[in-house]
């Protein structure tokens, strides 16, 4: 299976030109044998960039589970299906700090993406009070669970489904967590999804890294840690420096 390596954009950059100028500036890593790689601009960007052609794949940030209707503001899976996403951020710590996402909201996206073919890649993490307050581990389990109730059912289509270890007190902080912890959360999520799906169903799920990633510490996480991606964020921004995270996990 590839690694996959996803660029959460966040509400950047401000023109289509810049987009447009940094998803060319990647392009050439349309061709990576081993790593898939996806980038998740702003909604408004998703179609021209796609349109541009360069060959990578482009994801979303976000989406509503409805498929239409009045809900004012939203943009639905459906649209981002058509407009040809395949890859959706769900559950992001931003979204659940800033705009009150609960595991419960999380969860009706992950299923509503899952039955419709998408690709939910759902985030768990805990924050640093909840580190030092050391329950992280019950914080991770508590979002996976409630983020998976009632998918059962969709086993048949449990390979699009991907899970990031975000812890939220390393995200945009340039504080990564070292690798040895990642890797025993990686563990942990492991474990997890075969009690939850059993053996063979939770081995195509991915799960992989964010926060702080950068080109010196990637490939730590992939060797060390035994993740199968990196959701990177804010060096995904700077055309070199994410180039040198795709190339430096090999
Ligand atoms: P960061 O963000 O790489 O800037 O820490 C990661 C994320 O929020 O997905």
């Amino acid at each position: 299976m590839k690694k996959l390596i996803v660029a959460n954009w966040k509400m950047n950059p401000t023109s289509f030109k810049e987009a447009r100028n940094l998803l060319l500036g990647i392009k050439k890593l349309k061709n990576e044998k081993i790593a898939e790689v996806v980038i998740c601009p702003p909604f408004v960007f998703i179609r021209e960039l796609k349109s541009l052609g360069a060959g990578l794949k482009i994801g979303a940030q976000n989406c509503f589970f409805e498929e239409k209707g009045a809900f004012t503001g939203e943009v639905s899976l459906l649209m981002l299906k058509e407009a040809g996403v395949e890859y959706i951020i769900s559950g992001h710590s931003e979204r659940r700090k800033y705009f009150g996402e609960t595991d419960e909201l999380i969860n009706k996206k992950v299923k509503a993406l899952l039955k419709n073919g998408l690709k939910p890649i759902l985030c768990v993490g805990e924050t640093e009070k909840e580190r030092k307050m050391g329950v992280a581990k019950e914080v991770i389990k508590r979002q996976l669970f409630k983020g998976l109730e009632k998918i059962d059912d969709w086993k048949l289509r449990i390979k699009n489904l991907s899970v990031a270890y975000e812890p939220v007190w390393a995200i945009g902080t340039g504080n990564p967590c070292l690798p040895k912890d990642a890797k025993e959360i990686f563990i942990f999520i492991k474990k997890l999804l075969e009690e939850k799906f059993g053996k063979e169903t939770a081995k195509k799920i991915r799960i992989i890294y964010g926060g702080s990633v950068n080109g010196e510490n990637a490939k730590g996480y992939i060797k060390e840690s035994g993740m199968q991606g990196l959701l990177v964020g804010g060096a995904s921004l700077d055309q070199k420096e994410f180039i040198k995270i795709v190339k430096n996990i090999r």
